[in-house]
């Protein structure tokens, strides 16, 4: 008969009978508990480890249970016998890799671009209005909900875009999904893999990562002062383009109307499409605020891109497209089979924060609030790196990117300041050649710092570059 004795841990959440009855399993199946062996009867074991009956008594049942041992009548308990072949790898020698990414150590100023100013999210009005979506009258929301997202939240979309960036749509053609990279992967399927998707060269990385990991056939297309390039576009042979017209990521210029006139000419030329992610639309600087592309399309080639990851909280992950017609009919036809990806409590909450005049009041005040941000960021540079730096695309958005007139590279800039506590971030990451290697950009966001950080920030730069 086996002898055993396992370690229990009387302090651990895990009751005595899984920790004997984990044991004892990794035994068996590690070969060290052989096959047809008796177990020792509860009696004996319980004394043995100072256990009650009940708790080996339960080891034993879940054992029994799973197959592990089995009872001969008037016998006691044997272990099951297992196939060699099945025992080759006893579970406990498994080799678990978890791959382990190099953890950074915080930097004391981050100027990270996807960050937002958390001081200023309406935390007690959030939190309201989740506990109603919570309520009883609400108990419905608790099943599955339209796959196109909950109506009334694209009701209140649909007013919010008209009013603020000329979009002309209806609720049917909005559709919401959790995050910008889910709603491209999901254009993939709609547009078509076999089609050729050209991009901004540098454009936004993660919208990239997308159209490689779908398999769709990509094509960089430089950008000069005003945006895309549209001849280089027309030479491409692609028939969908996915541009940042407002605030070009990452360089940040805001497209003239002449261009976008252009744009959507080769658009109905090629029977193609335009994704327009306006992503940050909301906080321009200068100037009046240039409508959207969709706004100015009258033959259905725009499909308009919309999150609340930068005006609201990035976590909510409320992202949305509208559809042109013709896509919309795809959709309706082929894709509702998707459900919706959105939690409905989150969706129903932003709809309410929407319709009690929230959002408004918060995307006001947040434009105040990032209109100074955005004004001490522009003065530090001026008074701190002077002629050694050009801001670029300052006009709009949460980042700019300063070109760097020194001979550090721009690995070294992003080094040197990180050595000083402060994260800069590179740019070459965002291009498909390696013109960005041989710049000096960096990009900084600065949505979640306080002026006094941005101020402190960018001084700290200085020591660090002008060393
Ligand atoms: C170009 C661009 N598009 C979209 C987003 C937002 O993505 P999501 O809606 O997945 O939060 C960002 C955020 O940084 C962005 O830079």
């Amino acid at each position: 008969m086996i002898e055993i004795t396992p370690i229990l841990d009387n302090d651990s959440h895990e009751p005595l009978y899984m920790q004997l009855t984990n044991y004892m399993k990794q035994e068996i199946l590690s070969g060290n508990i052989k096959p047809y062996e008796k177990l020792p009867s509860k009696r004996k074991l319980s004394s043995h480890l100072s256990l009650s009956i009940n708790t080996v008594q339960a080891a034993y049942d879940q054992l029994k249970a799973e197959g592990y041992v089995e009872s001969k009548p008037r016998s006691g308990l044997f272990v099951t016998s297992f196939k060699d072949e099945l025992l080759s790898h006893p579970i406990r020698d498994l080799p678990i890799t978890v791959p382990v990414k190099e953890k950074e150590t915080e930097a004391e100023i981050d100027f990270y671009s996807g960050h937002v100013d958390l001081a200023h999210f309406p935390y007690s009005t959030w939190k309201k209005l989740s506990v109603q979506s919570l309520q009883e009258s609400e108990a419905a929301l608790f099943y599955y909900g339209d796959p196109q997202g909950e109506r009334s939240l694209r009701e209140a979309i649909v007013h919010y875009l008209f009013e603020s960036r000329g979009v002309k749509c209806k609720a049917d053609q909005v559709i919401i999904g959790a995050g910008t990279q889910y709603i491209i992967s999901l254009l993939c399927m709609l547009i078509g893999k076999d089609k050729t998707y050209a991009f901004e060269n540098p454009g936004f990385l993660r919208t990239k990562a997308v159209f490689r990991d779908q398999g769709v056939k990509t094509r960089p297309i430089r950008l000069d002062k005003e945006g895309i390039d549209v001849m280089q576009l027309q030479a491409s042979q692609a028939s969908v383009v996915y541009v940042t017209p407002s605030h070009q990521f990452p360089l940040g210029m805001v497209m003239p109307i002449n261009r976008r006139m252009e744009l959507l000419k080769w658009a109905q030329e090629e029977e193609g499409y335009i994704i327009e992610d306006d992503y940050d639309s909301e906080y321009r600087y200068q100037g009046k605020p240039i409508p959207s592309l969709q706004g100015l399309d009258d033959h259905g080639r725009v499909i308009y891109l919309g999150t609340f990851s930068k005006a609201l909280i990035p976590s909510i992950r409320i992202s949305y497209m509208v559809l042109p017609p013709q896509l919309l009919q795809k959709y309706v036809d082929h894709f509702t089979i998707y459900q919706q990806t959105v939690s409905r409590l989150h969706q129903d909450t932003l709809f309410q924060f929407m319709r009690e005049g929230h959002w408004q009041r918060h995307v006001n005040k947040m434009r105040t609030l990032y209109r100074k941000k955005h004004r001490t960021l522009i003065q530090a540079i001026k008074q701190y790196l002077g002629d050694h730096v050009t801001v670029v695309g300052e006009k709009a958005g949460l980042h700019i990117v300063l070109d760097v007139h020194l001979t550090w590279s721009e690995k070294e800039l992003v080094d040197r300041a990180r050595e000083q506590g402060i994260k800069v971030y590179p740019l070459s990451v965002h291009y498909d050649d390696d013109i960005g290697q041989h710049e000096s950009k960096v990009l900084l966001g600065f949505g979640s710092l306080s002026e006094e950080e941005i101020e402190k920030g960018i001084l700290t730069l200085k020591k660090a570059w002008l060393r």
